[in-house]
């Protein structure tokens, strides 16, 4: 995920110098090409290279709120997430005391009934097949106060989210303060799952708090991009690159025993909508049956866990696709993976697509094509598919048609933009902004939600 963020860069800069997180190059692209001090000018495709921390350089902080004292966490700077940009490396985040919330009560909500499923070409939550509203919250289990977690929720609820995609991972090379949030420690010679309190006591809490709000959750394992430690915590700890992390036996078998403490902690909570294998898994210069293979291997693993609730992959949908214009995010190479074929993995209950035309090179508008044509394959495999991230500046005349176009066509199931921001009680501070986030009751809130939930409750 996650998109990042001209926008909000910092002011930039003098002299040629692009902001921290500025686009610094790509095709067609004619600002400055050399980033301010910590900053390093990084290709994520042909379109969009950007100004991402550079490799000494945690230190970079944030923008914006900073950590207070207090917990939270959020803020960071970038993106982090997602996608294309993004890399930014963790540091952010996560602050924090641990103090406040250490409570945690685990956790998992009502048993056995419920759970959400899929219902033809939608899904069916608590009872209701029909069109949902979503948001990403990545942060969510890094939050240290439980009231801080309750109160987001209390929000979100009260918007008419139904589903809420978190961060399940948050890995390290080295183990942090006791105040930071972590849940994997990765290392060759011994790696360590963290049930503690600033461990996966964190996310106990968002599942039970998500099941008294009545939201539904989507959980992934590990994060392409090396915000939270990704993939590359895993290189860094086994060896091997990003793209032979998928078939490197020592990372997928410590990947599996991560995935399987996960999911035994959550296996009976209809809380859970949906486990996730990654955040926009990417292999460079892959065929594209090593993703292909990694995902069936990986889903059907989760299955034989957990028979109660959906799997999903998490990749952003690229590869060739009928209808399609050959730009780039329809070409075999933009992903190392063909998105189409993913979708028929039999262990995986439905398909995802991200939407993020300012970072692969194409105009807004070419969006509405992105998201009919991915519909119509969803239809083709008779699976639902939920547009699970989208960004365009935080603007709604960009993404308002594109919510227009999810909403009436067939095989798209929800749409859960990226991303959503709150302020928090703890600190009377604001949680991440990249950009693209859209604060509760706050600037374009009204035509980003309001009115989008007003026309599916409509439905
Ligand atoms: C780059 O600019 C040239 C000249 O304006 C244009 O023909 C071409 O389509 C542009 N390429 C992209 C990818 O926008
Ligand atoms: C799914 O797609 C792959 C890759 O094209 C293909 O090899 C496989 O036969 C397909 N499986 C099913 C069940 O359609
Ligand atoms: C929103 O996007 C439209 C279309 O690109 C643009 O004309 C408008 O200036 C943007 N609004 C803001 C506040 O940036």
């Amino acid at each position: 995920m996650k998109a990042i963020a001209p926008i909000l860069l910092l002011a930039g800069s003098a002299a040629g110098q692009q902001a921290a997180y500025g686009q610094c190059g790509g095709i067609n692209y004619s600002g400055p090409t050399n980033c301010v001090a910590g900053y390093a000018c990084t290709s994520y495709n042909p379109y969009y290279y950007q100004c991402v921390p550079g490799t000494a350089a945690p230190a970079s902080t944030s923008t914006s709120k900073t950590s207070t004292s207090t917990a939270v966490t959020t803020t960071s700077t970038s993106k982090s997430t997602s996608s294309v940009k993004t890399s930014s490396t963790s540091s952010v985040k996560t602050s924090t005391s641990t103090s406040s919330s250490t409570k945690t009560s685990s956790t998992a909500g009502p048993v056995a009934t419920g759970f959400a499923k899929t219902n033809g070409l939608q899904f069916e939550i608590d009872g209701v097949t029909k069109y949902f509203a979503g948001t990403n919250c990545y942060w969510c289990g890094f939050l240290t106060s439980n009231a801080d977690v309750d109160h987001v929720f209390a929000d979100m609820a009260a918007a008419g989210f139904k589903v809420v995609r978190v961060w399940g991972f948050n890995d390290v090379n080295s183990v942090p303060g006791s105040g930071t949030v972590w849940y994997q420690y990765l290392s060759a010679s011994g790696s360590q799952i963290n049930t503690g309190a600033n461990g996966l006591q964190r996310l106990d809490y968002v599942v039970s708090s998500a099941a008294a709000h009545g939201l539904k959750l989507i959980i992934n394992f590990v994060n392409n991009w090396n915000d939270y430690g990704g993939i590359n915590a895993y290189v860094n700890a086994f060896g091997g690159s990003a793209s032979t992390w998928y078939t490197n036996t020592a990372a997928q078998a410590q990947y599996q025993k991560y995935i399987e403490a996960v999911v035994s902690r959550y296996k009976t909570s209809t809380a859970v909508f949906a486990w996730e294998l990654a955040n926009e898994p990417r292999c460079s210069g892959c065929d594209a049956s090593v993703i292909y293979n990694w995902a069936a291997t990986t889903s059907r693993y989760i299955k034989s866990l957990d028979s109660n609730h959906m799997v999903t992959l998490g990749d952003e949908g690229f590869g060739p696709l009928a209808g399609g214009d050959g730009s780039y995010p329809y070409q075999a190479g933009a992903g190392g993976y063909t998105w189409v074929d993913n979708l028929n993995i039999t262990t995986l209950d439905f398909g995802t697509l991200h939407l993020y035309p300012d970072s692969w090179g194409q105009p807004y508008n070419w969006g509405n094509l992105w998201v009919s044509t991915h519909g119509a394959a969803c239809v083709a495999a008779g699976k639902p598919c939920i547009l699970e991230e989208y960004g365009g500046t935080n603007n709604c005349t960009i993404e308002n048609p594109w919510q227009a176009t999810a909403l009436k066509t067939k095989g798209i199931a929800g749409d859960m933009f990226w991303q959503y921001g709150d302020t928090l009680p703890s600190c009377n501070c604001q949680t991440s902004q990249d950009g693209n986030t859209v604060f509760y009751n706050q600037g374009n809130w009204d035509c980003m939600v309001t009115q989008h939930v007003a026309a599916i409750n409509a439905l």
